[in-house]
């Protein structure tokens, strides 16, 4: 009897089961897709997207349709969604269900191998070896040698009209080859320069691999790279020093088992992430720092007030963790200037969301532009006021660097060499801008104008 009342509610179970499957399936197919137009056959939207500032194109949507809405571009299907609780679905709490996604140029221009395109244990492996570089331990080892970086840039700007972004790009990317090779960086910066040069350059072209494309000239660049990084891992090998504790070390660990094509993949990979994020950062603080006198007075305070009773001493952790006027800027450049107006994701199956589905294939767009900008989440928004983050912004409404499994392993770093730099920048010089700047160009991070002209001169 017992046996028989058991068989019955298992059965019953699994009825139930299969009944609740197959009706959310058969359901997921009758929900409705998310408001919004699809545009042209193949071009979609496209072009009202790039005919003007793109987020004039997602504000007016979101004003349309609300926080989640459709649209096709690039010959990709889309959903983009700007509110806080749904972009923390999609990075987070379902982030299964939504895998990381890039255009085929720059898949293989960084190499397959590289950490953004994975997901599962791989990206888990590669991520703890990333992560372990860049803690706060691991880089307050390297501040002595990112101060001098950022001495020796800015000296190299004194008295002539400088392109801000440009010459921030030097800067970030000395200060990435720092983290990732220690101190033997200088031996190679010269070579890694000119084939990332060259690579960058087709990053966002055609994948068509010609004589003379760009593309075609990228690929050859970056085969050359890596045969620079095979070089560097062989010399490295035999030098039988102890492991070192950069970035190219914690690759190298014996017992992590990555091949030398994974790390170079990943070399390559974090150089793209580290300098023009960081670049593009900086520059858009040098302008709002001339824009607003008595912001840049008060930094300048807190700068000149750590300078003091240094004599001469460099810059140490616990300095930078007394810079809180300075932290604020940089938090409220990262939030009004958002370079990364938004990042991609592609659902992995059908998935329901919000009531709407969102079919296998499609991309998800996570707008954090949107987000940053929202009166909702940031009282006039426009206006930029970094006293703001005196108070801390409401859980899930402030993501520059991203948010859950793959948000950004580099942020400790970028935000201790902005404050080395800014400290020498704010004590010793002082800078105005040159020409309009009052347009904002995306290459494809969000930038000043022309990339900032400034000119640079000693107090
Ligand atoms: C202010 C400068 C920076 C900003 C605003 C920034 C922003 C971001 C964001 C938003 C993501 C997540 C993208 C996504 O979820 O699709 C990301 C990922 C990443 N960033 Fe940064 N980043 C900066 C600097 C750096 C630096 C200095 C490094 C390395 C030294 C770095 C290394 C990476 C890596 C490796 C990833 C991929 C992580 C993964 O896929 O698990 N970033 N960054």
């Amino acid at each position: 009897m017992e046996f028989i009342s058991i068989f019955f509610s298992f059965f019953t179970l699994l009825s139930a089961l299969f009944f609740f499957t197959s009706s959310v399936r058969g359901g997921r197919k009758n929900l409705p897709l998310p408001p919004g137009t699809l545009g042209w056959p193949y071009i979609g939207e496209t072009f009202q997207l790039y005919s003007q500032n793109p987020n004039v194109f997602f504000a007016s949507k979101v004003k349309k349709y609300g926080s989640i809405f459709k649209t096709h571009v690039l010959g990709c299907r889309c959903v983009m969604i700007s509110s806080p609780a749904a972009a923390k679905l999609v990075l987070v709490t379902k982030s299964h269900l939504f895998k990381p996604t890039f255009p085929a140029s720059k898949e293989r221009m960084l190499g397959k191998q590289a950490i953004f395109f994975h997901q599962g244990d791989y990206h888990s492996k590669l991520r703890r070896l990333v992560l372990r570089a860049f803690t706060p331990e691991s880089v307050k080892t390297i501040i002595p040698d990112i101060e001098s970086i950022a001495v020796d840039s800015l000296r190299s700007c004194e008295n002539r009209l400088v392109n801000t972004f440009q010459e921030m790009k030097t800067f970030t990317f000395n200060v990435a080859l720092l983290s990732i090779f220690g101190k033997d960086e200088v031996l190679y910066r010269k070579d890694l320069k000119r084939c990332y040069h060259i690579l960058e350059k087709g990053y966002n072209s055609m994948p068509v691999n010609l004589p003379g494309t760009l593309f075609n000239k990228s690929m050859k660049a970056r085969k050359e790279l890596a045969q620079i990084l095979a070089k560097i891992l062989t010399l490295r090998r035999e030098s039988k020093t102890e492991e070192q504790k950069d970035l190219l070390g914690s690759f190298m660990e014996q017992k992590e088992g990555l091949s030398d094509e994974q790390i170079a993949d990943n070399i390559i990979g974090v150089i793209f992430a580290a300098r023009d994020t960081t670049a593009s950062v900086i520059t858009w603080i040098v302008k709002y720092l001339a824009e607003n006198p008595s912001v840049l007075q008060a930094v300048t305070e807190e700068q000149e007030g750590i300078m003091k009773g240094k004599d001469d001493k460099g810059l140490t952790w616990v300095d930078t963790k007394k810079m809180p006027i300075t932290s604020r800027v940089i938090q409220e450049t990262l939030r009004v200037a958002s370079i990364l107006s938004f990042t991609f994701r592609e659902a992995v199956e059908d998935v329901e969301f919000e009531g709407y589905l969102i079919p296998k294939g499609w991309k998800v767009l996570p707008l954090f532009r949107n987000i940053h900008h929202s009166p909702e989440n940031f009282p006039n928004p426009e206006k930029f006021d970094p006293s703001r983050f005196e108070v801390a912004p409401k859980p899930n409404t402030f993501m520059p660097f991203g948010n859950g499994a793959h948000s950004c392993p580099g942020n400790e770093l970028a935000k201790l060499e902005i404050l080395v730099l800014l400290h020498h920048l704010t004590t010793k010089y002082r800078w105005s801008m040159v020409g309009p700047q009052n347009e904002i160009h995306y290459a494809p991070f969000a930038l000043p104008q022309n990339g900032l002209p400034i000119t640079l001169t000693r107090k």
